[in-house]
């Protein structure tokens, strides 16, 4: 079944969002990320969406790559010009993993969860992942990018066993324009609890925690923690349990499984 990206249906869709306040579709780019960012600098508003069919260089956390086949999966990235203190820009992790888990589950109603910090899993597959990033002395801004698996049936090698798309989750296709409607939609609707009410957020994300009560190894700085994943802090940051009893809190990092635990 086609699913073509249709500029004037996404406009009109997506301008009963708040949030929203521009399209740029492009049949192809390196990265939206990069593209948004370039468009942020040369003065671009908080709410332009940039969206492409295939992304050529596209960029995952930790300087990995990430890799979507063209028409199988949704590449997009926001620009934010977020109001509040620098201090809180962090939270914008953990307000994207909650606004995207809600949106997907209930677009392919199929439980939903965040592995920290901001992976988005159906049971133990990763189906979306969120590249956030935050440009200070270019202008204050961010660019929120999001890659949805839509369509895939083969992955490659390496993450054939680890990954999941919603075609796989629900049986069925689900048109790319639904998908980013229905997550946009979400930002939108929590936006301000970023800064007065993201308690809500942090809630909410804990309740969806993959990671909860799992034991996991966290690379973090240079540095390496091992523990149980135990909670989260007011900034979203992950709370692991140590074996000797101790607590570590990271705001960053790369949190792999520790085999045989829950
Ligand atoms: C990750 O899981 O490591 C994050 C992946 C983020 C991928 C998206 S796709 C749209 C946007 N453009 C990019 O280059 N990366 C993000």
């Amino acid at each position: 079944m086609q699913d073509s990206l249709d500029a004037a249906e996404l406009q009109v869709r997506l301008e009963k969002c708040g949030l929203f306040r521009g399209l740029h579709l492009v049949s192809s780019t390196g990265s939206t990320n990069d593209l948004a960012a370039k468009l942020a600098r040369e003065g671009a508003p908080e709410g332009l969406l940039v969206i492409t069919d295939e992304q050529t260089s596209g960029r995952g956390r930790l300087g990995r790559r990430w890799e979507a086949e063209p028409g199988e999966s949704l590449c997009f990235s926001l620009v934010l010009r977020p109001a509040f203190e620098l201090p809180v820009w962090p939270r914008l992790t953990t307000w994207a993993a909650v606004a995207v888990a809600q949106a997907l589950e209930e677009l392919v109603d199929q439980p939903s969860s965040v592995k920290w910090p901001n992976d988005i899993y159906f049971a133990d597959r990763k189906c979306v992942g969120i590249l956030t990033e935050t440009f200070i002395d270019q202008g204050r801004f961010a660019i929120l990018g999001i890659g949805v698996n839509i369509a895939q049936t083969n992955f490659p090698e390496e993450i054939k066993d680890k990954a999941c798309s919603l075609l796989q989750v629900c049986g069925k296709r689900v048109r790319r324009a639904e998908v980013v409607c229905a997550i946009m939609e979400r930002l939108h609707n929590s936006y301000f609890l970023v800064e007065n009410g993201f308690s809500e957020i942090v809630a909410e994300a804990e309740t969806r925690s993959f990671l909860k009560g799992r034991t996991v190894q966290v690379e973090t700085g240079g540095s390496t923690i091992r523990g149980v994943a135990h909670s989260l802090d007011a900034n979203g940051g992950l709370i692991i349990m140590r074996e000797d009893g101790g607590f570590e809190r990271v705001n960053s990092g790369e949190v792999n499984l520790m085999q045989f635990s829950r």
